[in-house]
């Protein structure tokens, strides 16, 4: 796809406006027009240091300040950070123990949580405080985002690398902040994953949801059935050729969402959604026929054979060998529109599955159909209803028996509906979906009488029947994600459209340098 990039502003101007704007005194000039740094997630707390500015020079270096315990995770949080300002400075920029201008210190205060920091940028030095590697992870985010544009350039930048002083504290409001890709009705690379990977962590985003297998076809190895793959992986959405994941690709992915601070979490929906598995092994299917591959986009008309022993001994061995690769504590076993599923059966089904994950030492996760089946304890439950009664219902079911909510109103946070009529890809079952619709609104009030307590978090998914390739994923992810990424992060108190809009706005020339094929959403002032 063409990237077109759009004109840029002319510096002179800006310039000559601000310029126009200063009142004669110098010194409170200064404080009064030094503005809050355009952040997302916003931190919970951010002050301007008027008169104080960093600026990273040739003899850069990234210091790491860490007990022997976090040294090493720490030094590969320093090591990605130097290696992109290596890129886009030209400088050296080392990863040194115990000193730096730019210091990662592990020795802050465990109040902020495992994912929170502290940032304070003088004309000293940038430190970054955390109790934890993901803490330092997360604060390098922020700081990525306070440097210069260009400072993500693949090649080398003229600086100067300026950034204006600020202290912040921040942590997270929610643990759960994910996206889902959905890999199945279109098959994406471990090269594209890794984008998608790249771009979602840089907003704090901490899981990565993985719909691995559906009618249209299965994407992970599994050695026990090895036809789900070589047959069930063959094709995709309008017949073209497919793809899987190996064990090493996918321990690949796992590997590589981890050095991001991203979880994986691996989705095989059951019981229905299940075609390709049915077409791999006839055995799985009741009446012993395997019906032929499906590369169409109806969903409802699968379903696993719920009165077969077989099925549960492939399900054991499916969520054992998909386990075993998962090293977060969730798997998700899909449960959503099993329309030929009896009601009955279906719970029978989902709970004999649910007995089978937690066997393998998982916690269930499951879309919120599950939310009348028994939940062991630990279980997590995905609402992705539509202000509807019924879905409602089953979510606030769910609360009721102990599980917490991740909350992916599907006409608010599925990155699939179009932005509007005109949007050339996507679909709008659950309505047409703006910047606006996608951020405004609140993970714990969107569903009346559910507890606070319950909500997890947020997450948005993307699914791909329509788009079958990166660029259309940014084009879908980009601006929404951010957005739903702060709803997730940022307290509820500093959610504000008017306001976020602003902030997102100096999103635009940051994508424009990593080539993000974003939605120009006319409504954002792009800068
Ligand atoms: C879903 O959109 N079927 C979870």
């Amino acid at each position: 796809m063409k990237r077109l990039l759009r004109p840029r502003r002319p510096l002179i101007g800006l310039l000559t406006a601000a310029f126009l704007a200063s009142p004669l005194s110098v010194v409170s000039t200064a404080e009064a027009a030094t503005p809050a740094p355009a952040l997302i997630p916003k931190p919970v707390s951010q002050q301007v240091l008027s008169g104080e500015t960093f600026t990273l020079g040739s003899s850069a270096a990234v210091g790491v300040i860490a007990s022997p315990a976090k040294r090493a995770a720490a030094t590969k949080v320093a090591e990605q950070l130097a290696a992109q300002l290596r890129r886009s400075t030209g400088y050296a920029v080392p990863v040194v123990p115990d000193a730096g201008t730019i210091r990662l210190s592990t020795n802050g205060t465990s109040s902020l949580g495992a994912e929170g920091y502290q940032l304070r940028v003088d004309r000293t030095a940038v430190t970054i405080t955390a109790a934890t590697p993901e803490g330092l992870f997360r604060g390098v985010t922020t700081l990525r985002q306070l440097l210069p544009a260009k400072a993500d350039s693949a090649a080398p930048q003229a600086g100067p690398w300026k950034i204006a002083g600020i202290a912040i504290a921040d942590s997270p409001r929610f643990a759960y902040r994910g996206t889902m890709l959905d890999v199945s009705r279109h098959f994406f690379s471990v090269a594209e994953v890794k984008r998608y990977i790249d771009l979602a962590s840089r907003y704090k985003l901490n899981k990565l949801h993985l719909h691995l297998a559906d009618d249209q076809g299965w994407r992970i190895q599994v050695d026990s059935w090895p036809r789900l793959t070589t047959y069930g992986g063959s094709l995709e959405v309008g017949g073209t050729p497919g793809g899987y994941y190996t064990k090493a690709d996918f321990a690949e992915i796992v590997r590589y969402a981890g050095e991001r601070y991203l979880t994986v979490i691996p989705e095989i929906d059951t019981p229905g959604h299940t075609n390709a598995a049915l077409a791999s092994y006839a055995e799985l299917n009741c009446n012993g026929v395997a019906p032929p591959l499906y590369t169409g986009t109806n969903v409802g008309f699968s379903s696993l054979c719920v009165g077969k022993e077989l099925t549960y001994s492939f399900l054991d061995d499916v969520f054992g060998e998909v386990s075993a690769q998962t090293p977060g504590d969730i798997v998700h076993l899909g449960g959503d529109e099993a329309h030929s599923t009896p009601h009955a059966d279906y719970v029978t089904f989902v709970n004999k599955a649910s007995t089978i994950v937690t066997g393998h030492g998982k916690r269930v996760m499951g879309w919120h159909e599950i939310g009348d089946t028994a939940l062991p304890a630990g279980s997590v439950v995905q609402y992705w209803g539509t202000d509807d009664t019924k879905s409602r219902d089953l979510a606030r079911q769910a609360a009721t028996k102990g599980a917490k909510v991740v909350m992916s109103p599907a006409n608010r946070a599925y990155l699939d509906m179009k932005y509007n009529k005109d949007t050339p890809y996507g679909l709008s079952w659950a309505g047409l979906v703006n910047v606006e619709k996608a951020y405004s609104w609140n993970p714990t009030t969107l569903i009346p009488n559910l507890p606070e307590s319950a909500v997890a978090g947020v997450e948005a998914p993307l699914w791909s029947e329509t788009l079958d390739d990166i660029d259309k994923v940014e084009f879908m992810a980009f601006p929404r994600l951010p957005g739903i990424a702060e709803l997730g992060w940022s307290p509820a108190s500093a959610l504000n459209w008017t306001a976020y809009k602003d902030r997102l706005a100096g999103q635009g020339s940051r994508w424009d340098v990593l080539s993000v094929n974003f939605y120009r959403a006319p409504e954002i002032a792009w800068r």
